[in-house]
């Protein structure tokens, strides 16, 4: 299915992973609008992506900014979603509140944002949530986002029946190097790549551009639906 004119909805598309996404949809001769919450981010990315870019922000927890974006977008073909918060640490320990702020952003979050899109779309239309390969391979410490993302990829074989003929599919990634890891001290960063590359199969971690191309060939791919496509660099089989 070609992407050429078509329009391509990437909530969460002003960094890492999204941003990515919005480059290489550009590259495929679609036209992209991105959404996040930063207008700081929005700016950034609107000046690093080449052409046609629309952007509004939107807090993809809140049902009426929601319906705001995708007022102001209108009609359009494919939606990604790769924005989401997660909550990582001891079960004992792990404080309520954060396990259920990280569900309302990356599941209900998700979820959301469809329920706001669907009105725009159209039959032919394909839909990309983001899971995670913690689904399959939880590291201590990670269960909430092994339920988040288990429930995800339920939620898309549950959504590929009932919006059919709409396809809804989920990227899984393993670990990239993206913005989210801003946290870290970037010695922090390197050692904990050196160490993952050791590990993971294919000797390295994961690009925003890599994962990119999995969510083109979702939109692109007319016999893909109700599937998950796990680009982890083989962190599923156990070694890292
Ligand atoms: N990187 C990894 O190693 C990895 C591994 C497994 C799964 N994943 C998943 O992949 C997805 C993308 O991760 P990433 O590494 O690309 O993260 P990232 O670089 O931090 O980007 C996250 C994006 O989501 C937006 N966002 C966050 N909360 C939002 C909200 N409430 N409403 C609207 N937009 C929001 C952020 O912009 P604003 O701050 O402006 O809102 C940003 O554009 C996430 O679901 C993550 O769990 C990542």
């Amino acid at each position: 299915m070609s992407l050429i004119g078509k329009r391509v909805v990437v909530i969460g598309g002003t960094s890492g992973i999204g941003l990515a996404t919005a480059r290489a949809f550009l590259s495929s001769s679609a036209s992209v609008i991105i959404g996040s919450r930063s207008s700081a981010k929005i700016s950034e990315a609107i000046r690093a992506l080449p052409g046609p870019v629309d952007a509004h922000p939107v807090d993809f927890r809140m049902d009426n900014e929601l319906e705001r974006f995708f007022a102001a977008v209108g009609a359009f073909d494919h939606l990604v979603v790769t924005a989401g918060q997660a909550a990582m640490g001891p079960f004992d320990t792990l404080p309520m509140d954060q396990a259920l702020a990280a569900f309302d952003s990356k599941f209900w979050g998700q979820y959301r944002t469809l329920k706001a899109a669907l009105p725009y779309l159209n039959p032919q239309s394909s839909v990309t949530f983001t899971s995670g390969v913690y689904a399959l391979h939880p590291p201590k410490g990670g269960f909430v986002l092994a339920a988040i993302n288990s429930g995800l990829e339920g939620l898309v074989r549950g959504l590929a029946v009932e919006l059919a003929p709409i396809r809804v599919n989920a990227v899984s990634p393993g670990i990239v190097d993206t913005p989210i890891y801003a946290g870290l001290s970037e010695q922090d960063r390197q050692a904990l790549w050196q160490d993952l590359a050791q590990r993971l199969p294919v000797g390295h971690v994961g690009t925003a551009e890599a994962l990119a191309e999995c969510y083109v060939f979702l939109a692109q791919n007319d016999f893909s639906t109700g599937t998950v496509l796990l680009a982890d660099g083989g962190a599923h089989l156990g070694s890292a």
